[in-house]
């Protein structure tokens, strides 16, 4: 199994994109293990975005993921997981991300891209640490039968 940190970042929340984004994550057969609104502190912002510290982007960056609430949500599935969820979320310029990738359908800024999601595994592992204390994760659920529906 692999799992990845999605951050519904503030121009989603902002735009009433929450559903539609998690429900194509949903709907691809990805389980969520945890899932919050939350205030991200500058503090959490650098921890998070530390490998792009010193970039010409940084601060904008920082100000923009704490400039309103996001969701945040550790999504699980089998090996390749990670490589998946960065293909369904797209190039990171939604002006060139492809259609049917969900920066491709949402957006155009590069600084309002409204996605972010784990590059590796080991990301995946590194950025739900910060974000998630062990207590707020559901390890193992299991999705619905169609014996239900
Ligand atoms: P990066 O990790 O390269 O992109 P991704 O989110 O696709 O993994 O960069 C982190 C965020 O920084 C990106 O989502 C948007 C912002 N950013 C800019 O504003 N300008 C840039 O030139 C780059 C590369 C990123
Ligand atoms: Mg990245």
């Amino acid at each position: 199994m692999e799992r990845a940190l999605i951050i519904l970042k503030p121009d989603a929340v902002q735009r009433g994109l929450v559903g539609p984004i998690l429900s194509r994550i949903e709907q691809r057969g990805l389980k969520l293990q945890g899932l919050k609104l939350m205030q991200v502190t500058e503090a959490l912002a650098r921890i998070h975005y530390g490998e792009h510290e010193g970039k010409p982007f940084f601060q904008g960056l920082v100000e923009y993921i704490t400039s309103a609430p996001v969701v945040v949500a550790v999504v699980v599935g089998k090996a390749g997981t990670v490589e998946m969820i960065r293909t369904m979320v797209g190039a990171t310029n939604p002006a060139k991300a492809a259609p049917g990738t969900i920066r491709g359908d949402f957006g155009v800024e590069i600084g309002r891209n409204l996605i972010h999601a784990s590059d590796s595994p080991e990301s995946g592992e590194r950025e739900t640490s910060i974000f998630f204390d062990d207590a707020e994760l559901i390890q193992q659920w299991d999705r619905a039968t169609d014996a239900w529906i």
